[in-house]
């Protein structure tokens, strides 16, 4: 059976790190309240770069580290909901900074869940018999869409990216996948809303309060929990398999305390979930695969192991896989 396999990861980051201790110089929080309720300790924040020059470095590593010349790249999805542009979509960008020329590259947004549904959508192209190999990508430079004098939001966040290169395969691969929405919910988080400004339609001028990201914060955490836990039960359940089989699973890096509802609700120790999110904080649909590669840089993984990624994000949307590594 055709497989989607994971033949290389990378991640790229902003330089500048900043801490709760550098938050809590500009609004009214403290290191100990964002450790306690969210696990994190630091995030990167750029000092200039956008979304597609993390995108890019990438793609460059990736590329490097499966040893494939771009022209041979067939597929770039980018999965973001901070690009530079509306268009050109930043895996336009990235064919141009790396030179793929024969690639079809196009961008989806699914918020934090991004990156499951761009590696489903080469997934499923691959299978299909349509492109041999993609790259995808999840990136954003979410710290230019945050409110920097909300307290209740601008201490979650991070910039980066992450992504793999992924090749049809005839064994190791993608074995079966549970994405979901619930447009129903779309209000309970929200960013980057630009209202319909016109000639013909006066609207005031500067920032929408909207383009910033707003989030319940409690809704939130519920549907998380509650959809990750059914979407990681469902996968396991499909193949048959018990938490003993599972080497490692990759959850999206939103907040300790929701994977910590989820290990115990699911009965998996918590040892087993790969967390990194004290040192990036979320970075939405490039949480996973960020946290991805740096398991697999590692060395905690090798060929046979089966893992688990699952995300959650805005829209609302969840997004789960088991993979034969
Ligand atoms: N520093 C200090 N105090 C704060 C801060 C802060 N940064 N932010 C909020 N507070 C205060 C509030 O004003 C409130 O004060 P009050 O009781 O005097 O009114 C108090 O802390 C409690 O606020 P809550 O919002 O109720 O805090 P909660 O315990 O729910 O924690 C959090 C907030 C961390 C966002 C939590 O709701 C959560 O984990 N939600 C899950 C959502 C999540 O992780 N989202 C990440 C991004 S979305 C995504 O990835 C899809």
């Amino acid at each position: 059976m055709i497989k989607t396999r994971l033949i290389a990861t990378a991640s790229s980051v902003p330089e500048q790190i900043i801490t709760n201790d550098d938050i809590s110089k500009i609004v009214d929080t403290s290191d100990e309240w964002i450790t306690q309720r969210t696990g994190i300790k630091e995030r990167h924040i750029s000092s200039g770069e956008n979304t597609s020059e993390l995108v890019a470095d990438t793609a460059r590593k990736l590329l490097e580290r499966a040893s494939v010349a771009p022209e041979n790249v067939d597929l770039i999805v980018v999965a973001s909901v901070t690009p530079d542009f509306g268009t050109p979509s930043l895996a336009c960008m990235v064919q141009k900074e790396i030179g793929a020329v024969n690639a079809v590259a196009f961008d989806i947004a699914a918020a934090c869940s991004g990156f499951m549904f761009a590696l489903s959508i080469a997934d499923k192209y691959i299978k299909a018999g349509v492109y041999k190999n993609a790259v995808v990508i999840g990136g954003e430079t979410l710290s230019k869409i945050i409110d920097w004098k909300d307290r209740s939001t601008c201490v979650l966040f991070g910039d980066g990216a992450g992504g793999a290169y992924v090749e049809k395969s005839e064994d190791a691969g993608i074995i079966c996948e549970d994405l979901g929405s619930c447009g129903d919910q779309y209000h309970i988080l929200t960013e980057g809303y630009s209202p319909c400004s016109n000639a013909f339609n006066e609207i005031p001028s500067g920032v929408h309060p909207d383009w910033y990201v707003h989030m319940d914060g409690r809704e939130v955490f519920k549907f998380a929990t509650k959809n990750v836990i059914k979407s990681m039960q469902k996968v396991m359940s499909q193949e048959k398999l018990t938490q003993g089989d599972i080497k490692y699973i990759v959850p999206h890096q939103a907040n300790v305390r929701i994977t910590e509802v989820i290990s115990k609700k699911l009965d998996i120790p918590y040892e087993k979930f790969y967390m990194n999110m004290e040192r990036y904080g979320n970075t939405s649909s490039a949480s996973i695969p960020i946290a991805l590669n740096e398991l697999n840089e590692k060395g905690l993984i090798a060929r046979g192991d089966k893992i688990i990624l699952s995300g959650f994000g805005g829209g609302m949307t969840w997004g789960t896989m088991l993979i034969d590594w």
